[in-house]
C-alpha cells in the first residue's frame, strides 16, 4: 500500500499545491513501483487548518485539489491499471468551516446543533475555565470557548487536534447516520476502502473526567497502565462492526484501516477482529529502536497479537506525521521519536540514516502481512529537517509556542527530476513547502535504472516479494542473537546484521538482493539486510 500525500505528489497547475490530476498523471510511477494499492490522505473541500485533515465537506473535493470529477478520473485510471483506492475518512471532528459547526455556533446551549458536537459549560467563576484539564495533540488546552448567539461568552466546544477541528459526538444516532451515508457516497464512486483517522478517538469516556497525567498524546496505552478518557474506549468497536457491515454489503473486496495509535497489540488488534477493520497501523513497530532485540520483539509480539484475531499484520516505517526514516534512523540510538527536526537541533547521519532506512525496508519488505510505504520512501528521501521555521505551517509549532517543530519535514513536495523547476513536482517553482537544495539527487530520473539506487531496491523488493508470496507467507525465526536478525518466509532467508562485526551467510545460499553491497567474501556488513534463496 502507498501512501500518497496529495498537496505534496504532483502539482499539474503549477500553484505549488499537489492537485488528484497531478497524481492520475503518475500513477504509471506506481505500476513501474510494484505496488498494489494507494492510499490518498484528504482532498476533501477544506480551509487546511490541519492540511486538509479537517474536513468542510466530506463529498466533495477542495478546489485546490480539482473537482469530483478529477477523483472520479482517478479512481477509474487506477483501476484500469490494476491499483486499489482507499481514500481517507475523518470521522472523529469536522471542520470549524462545516455547515453543521456552523450552525451549532449560531445556535444556543442545549440545542439539537451543539449536540453533534462536544459543548460543555466551563468550570469557575463565570464558566471562564475550561470545563477539563484536557490538552490537544497540537498542544494547548483541548476546549476553546465561544460566545453565545446574543454576543455573551458562551459556552467550550471540545477539539482534540486544532481548534479548527471540533470532535463530533459520536453518541448521537445522527452523526453515525451522516458517516454511514458519507461511505456510501465514497463507495458508491468505486473506492476499494477507507483509512480511517483517529479510529481510536470517537468515543469519550462519558463523564469527561480530567486526565492529569503526562503522556503520549497520540497513544492509547496512557501513564501507568490507565487508559485516557479520549482514547481507545471500547464504544468505538460497535461503531466500526456497523461499518463493516456496510462495506460487507458492497460488491468485491472493499476494506478498512484503522489509524489508531494504541498500546500495547493486543488492544490494537481488537479494532480488526473478524467483524471489524480489515487492518489497523502498526506504529509500534514504527517506533521501536533499531536494534536486534526491539526489533525481533515487536515483529514477535505484533503477528501474534494479529494472528490471535486472524487478521494480517501491518508494517509501516513512515508516514505524514513522522520524521521520515532514513533520517529517524540517523539520529543517535536511543534518540526519542522527535515531533519534526529544525536547523538548530541535532543534525541526523544521512548516511547511517540511509544506509539503515534501506536494511529496515528490507527487513519490513520481507515480513509476512500489508506493507504501507510513503511517497518519497522509495527514493530514500530524507526529511526536510533545515526547514525556516516562518515556513512551517503544521499547527503544532504555533500551538506549541515553538516547542514542536512539527510535521512538515516529512510533507515536502517530492523530487521527480533533477533539474526541473521544483524538481518536476510541478510546472514552475512553486512548492507550498521549500523544497532542500539536495534534493536533486534523490530525484526519480537520477535513480532509475541506475544499478544500487533506492528506488531500484524498492522495485526489485516488491517484485521479488510479489514473486514469492512474501506477504501471505509465514515467518519462521532461524537466528535472533544480540546483533543479527535471520528467518525464513517461504523460500527465502532473510539476513538483518545490526552489529559493528560482517555476519557470514550459510553455506549454499544465494543472495537474490541486499539493501548494501556484500563484503567480498559474501559477508553481510553493518546495517545492511540481504535476501537470499535458501
Ligand atoms: C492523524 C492524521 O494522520 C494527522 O495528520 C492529523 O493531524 C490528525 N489525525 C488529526 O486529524
Amino acid at each position: 500500500m502507498y501512501q500518497i500525500y496529495p498537496r505534496s505528489f504532483s502539482d499539474i497547475d503549477g500553484d505549488g499545491i499537489g492537485d488528484l490530476p497531478g497524481i492520475t498523471a503518475r500513477l504509471g510511477h506506481l505500476v513501474e513501483l510494484g505496488v498494489d494499492a494507494v492510499w490518498l490522505s484528504p482532498f476533501y473541500p477544506s480551509p487546511q487548518a490541519d492540511a486538509g485533515y479537517d474536513v468542510a465537506d466530506y463529498r466533495d473535493v477542495d478546489p485546490i485539489f480539482g473537482r469530483l470529477a478529477d477523483a472520479d478520473e482517478l479512481i477509474a485510471q487506477a483501476h484500469a491499471r490494476g491499483l486499489r483506492v482507499i481514500v481517507d475518512l475523518v470521522p472523529n471532528h469536522t471542520s470549524s468551516a462545516h455547515p453543521w459547526f456552523v450552525e451549532a455556533l449560531a445556535a444556543p446551549a442545549g440545542s439539537p446543533a451543539r449536540a453533534r458536537y462536544v459543548f460543555r459549560d466551563g468550570r469557575g467563576t463565570d464558566g471562564a475555565e475550561p470545563p477539563n484539564t484536557w490538552r490537544s495533540v497540537f498542544g494547548g488546552p483541548a476546549w476553546t470557548r465561544v460566545p453565545d448567539p446574543d454576543g455573551r461568552p458562551g459556552q467550550w466546544y471540545l477539539h482534540l487536534f486544532d481548534v479548527g477541528q471540533p470532535d463530533l459526538n459520536w453518541d448521537l444516532p445522527e452523526v453515525r447516520a451522516e458517516f454511514e451515508d458519507v461511505l456510501r457516497f465514497w463507495l458508491d464512486r468505486g473506492v476499494d476502502g477507507f483509512r480511517v483517522d483517529v479510529a481510536h478517538g470517537l468515543v469519550k469516556q462519558a463523564d469527561l473526567a480530567d486526565w492529569h497525567y503526562p503522556e503520549e498524546p497520540l497513544s492509547g496505552g496512557g501513564s501507568e497502565g490507565v487508559r485516557p478518557p479520549m482514547w481507545d474506549q471500547d464504544g468505538v468497536h460497535e461503531i466500526y462492526r456497523d461499518w463493516r457491515r456496510l462495506l460487507d454489503s458492497y460488491p468485491g473486496e472493499r476494506i478498512l484501516v484503522a489509524e489508531a495509535w494504541v498500546q500495547p497489540a493486543e488492544r490494537l488488534a481488537a479494532y480488526v477482529r473478524p467483524d471489524e477493520m480489515h487492518q489497523a497501523f502498526n506504529f509500534e513497530y514504527l517506533l521501536a529502536a533499531w536494534t536486534a532485540p526491539a526489533q525481533y520483539a515487536v515483529i514477535t509480539r505484533s503477528l501474534a497479537a494479529t494472528d490471535a484475531v486472524g487478521a494480517p499484520t501491518t508494517w509501516v516505517l513512515s508516514n505524514h506525521d513522522v520524521v521520515r526514516h532514513a533520517s529517524r534512523l540517523g539520529l543517535p540510538p536511543g534518540t526519542p521519536k522527535p515531533n519534526g527536526i529544525g536547523a538548530g537541533d541535532p543534525q541526523p547521519d544521512a548516511a547511517v540514516g540511509l544506509r539503515r532506512a534501506r536494511a529496515a525496508t528490507l527487513l519490513m519488505l520481507a515480513l509476512p502481512g500489508s506493507a504501507y510505504l510513503y511517497q518519497g520512501e522509495e527514493l530514500g528521501l530524507p526529511e526536510h529537517t533545515t526547514m525556516d521555521d516562518d515556513a512551517r505551517q503544521d499547527p503544532t509549532w504555533k500551538r506549541s509556542g515553538g516547542a514542536e517543530r512539527g510535521r512538515d519535514g516529512c510533507r515536502v513536495p517530492i523530487p521527480w527530476e533533477a533539474d526541473a523547476p521544483s524538481y518536476g513536482f510541478g510546472p514552475t517553482d512553486a512548492s507550498w513547502l521549500p523544497q532542500p537544495a539536495l534534493w536533486a539527487e534523490y530525484a526519480l530520473d537520477r535513480q532509475r535504472e541506475v544499478a544500487g539506487a533506492t528506488y531500484e531496491m524498492y522495485r526489485a523488493a516488491l517484485m521479488l516479494r510479489r514473486e514469492h508470496g512474501l506477504g501471505r507467507g509465514t515467518l519462521s525465526w532461524v537466528d535472533t542473537a544480540d546483533d543479527v536478525l535471520a528467518f525464513r518466509n517461504g523460500d527465502l532467508l532473510v539476513v538483518t546484521n545490526f552489529g559493528a562485526d560482517p555476519v557470514g551467510l550459510p553455506a549454499g545460499t544465494q543472495p537474490l538482493l541486499s539493501s548494501g553491497p556484500l563484503d567480498s567474501d559474501g559477508g553481510v556488513p553493518t546495517d545492511v539486510t540481504v535476501w537470499a534463496r535458501a
